[in-house]
């Protein structure tokens, strides 16, 4: 008969090793999640400022997929007033919305005086993710590159609050979290068809992403690129490009407002880095 071996003891040591790394790695997140708090409530009393003035105000995320938009966009939102604040995160369109002008099902989902709408991706689509995956006619992404940029200043124009906020990331800061959306059970769900492509399509974003930062930066609608390799400081310094973007009643006198250049830079500045980037490698990298 074959000699059967006791089962291994269990490694009582290495539990526990674990478990104090699971805490420690709760406590980091509690703490991160806590820190954003006073910017927190400068955004309430922003919203409040926006509903008192019957002001209308946009902010659209934009981003490769895994950039942490929608995470920030959590983070934005979390104590607003939910009749006043809106995230908007519009799926493919139906056959029927292909049919009609492209802003319409956007325009359709826009602020009323007094709220606050988060869109979670925009009519950026087109320049972008629409493009690469050719999802519209290379005519359609033309006739928007070259639309976009009057719709926005009339909107501006018509006194909407508009803020564009580009996430970026590296490639190999994608492919970690992608890697995570693949092994984590509570994340599985994110992965995208769409994201499964995203790496390999990597340098096509690239491209896309330069001509519509360099066709779609303009004095009344400009870019603010968040570098969001860090999810903290990405969602700290979101909050403080918002509150920079309207003059509301009671701020805090003692709060840092100021964004991180390390995290917040210009589309145009943004656009400059790509140009020279390009020139020293004959392409672009991020
Ligand atoms: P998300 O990043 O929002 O989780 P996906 O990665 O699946 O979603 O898709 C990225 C974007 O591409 C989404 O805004 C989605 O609506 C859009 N999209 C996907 N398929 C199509 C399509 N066939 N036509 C137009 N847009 C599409
Ligand atoms: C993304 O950037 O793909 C989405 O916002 C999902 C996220 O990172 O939360």
């Amino acid at each position: 008969m074959a000699e059967t071996t006791p089962p291994a003891p269990p490694d009582l040591a290495a539990a526990y090793e674990q478990a104090k790394l699971e805490i420690n790695r709760l406590r980091r997140r509690l703490d991160a999640e806590g820190m954003l708090r006073p910017w927190q409530v400068e955004l309430l009393k922003l919203q409040q400022h926006l509903e008192a003035q019957n002001l209308r105000m946009i902010v659209l995320f934009e981003g490769r997929d895994a950039s942490g938009k929608g995470g920030a966009i959590r983070r934005v939102a979390r104590y607003m007033n939910e009749r006043h604040c809106r995230v908007v995160a519009l799926g493919r369109p139906t056959a029927e919305q292909r049919s009609q002008w492209y802003f319409q099902r956007y325009v359709a989902a826009f602020p009323t005086g007094g709220e606050l709408v988060l869109f979670d991706r925009s009519w950026y689509n087109r320049a972008m993710v629409e493009r690469v995956f050719d999802f519209c006619t290379a005519d359609e992404y033309h006739n928007f590159l070259r639309g976009v940029t009057g719709f926005e200043k009339d909107l501006t124009r018509q006194g909407t609050i508009l803020v564009k906020l580009y996430f970026s990331v590296t490639r190999a800061e994608q492919a970690r979290r992608f890697e995570r959306r693949r092994t984590d059970p509570l994340r599985q769900w994110k992965l995208s068809e769409i994201d499964l492509q995203a790496q390999d399509r990597w340098d096509d974003f690239t491209n896309f992403k330069y001509e519509m930062l360099r066709r779609t930066d303009t004095r009344p609608a400009p870019w603010v690129i968040i570098r969001s390799n860090d999810k903290q400081l990405a969602r700290l310094n979101t909050m403080k490009v918002i509150l920079g973007a309207v003059d509301y009643k009671d701020r805090s006198a003692d709060l840092d407002f100021t964004p991180d250049p390390r995290i917040v830079v210009a589309g145009v500045d943004e656009v400059a880095l790509m140009e020279a980037e390009r020139r020293r490698l004959g392409r672009f990298t991020g």
